[in-house]
């Protein structure tokens, strides 16, 4: 049967102030496994709820994907404002029943060129040293893999901005121009 997942459209994009209450109930969505793999550790409903709360601060960016008009997945850039040359972490979560249909692969996307026009000049990115998923997307997208004894932190470098880099996500903002899901 076909997989109902890969035919609908993927719309990604900035999230802002009136994507709150979409933002808090993506989080508490998330399975404990997830969870774990999200905040190198467990957290309860009220921890979670909390930390969606704070995330759409002076100094992140986060954008969303969504599937049929429900946020699925999100990544977060946090702290570029902090340091010169510009320094971000940034961190992924998507939805267990919405993984491996390439939703973190186009957050990933959208994400580095935010990234690269803001002139970032590392992004960091931690996990568990088991979290084979995000290993594997940081890998493709070339990251450096620096492996310790229960994490891996993963290193990239975006290059300055280009006019392709700009173009890319003013459309994409502008237009909500949806990615097909393909398997
Ligand atoms: C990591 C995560 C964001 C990836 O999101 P996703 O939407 O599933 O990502 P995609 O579907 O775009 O890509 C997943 C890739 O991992 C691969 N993959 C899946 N399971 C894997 C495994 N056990 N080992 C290696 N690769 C694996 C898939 O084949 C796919 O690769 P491909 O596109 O080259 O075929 C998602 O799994 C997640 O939210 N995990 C929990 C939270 C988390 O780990 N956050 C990272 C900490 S910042």
């Amino acid at each position: 049967m076909r997989d109902q997942r890969r035919s609908q459209d993927l719309v990604v994009r900035r999230l802002r102030f009136s994507d709150q209450d979409d933002i808090c109930d993506h989080f508490l969505r998330l399975d404990a496994k997830t969870r774990r793999a999200r905040f190198c550790g467990a957290v309860s409903d009220k921890g979670v709820l909390k930390y969606a709360q704070n995330i759409l601060r002076y100094d992140s960016i986060a954008c969303g994907a969504f599937v049929g008009g429900e946020l699925r997945g999100l990544v977060e850039l946090t702290g570029f404002s902090h340091s010169w040359p510009s320094k971000a972490e940034a961190a992924f979560s998507v939805e267990a029943a919405w993984q491996n249909i390439g939703i973190g692969d186009a957050l990933f996307e959208h994400t580095f060129t935010m990234a690269q026009n803001r002139r970032v000049g590392t992004i960091e990115m931690m996990c568990l040293k088991e979290n084979n998923p995000m290993r594997h997307l940081a890998a493709k997208h070339n990251a450096q893999l620096i492996v310790d004894s229960d994490a891996v932190e993963a290193v990239l470098h975006p290059s300055w901005p280009t006019p392709y880099s700009i173009a890319k996500e003013i459309v994409a903002e502008t237009s909500e121009y949806p990615y097909l899901l393909f398997g």
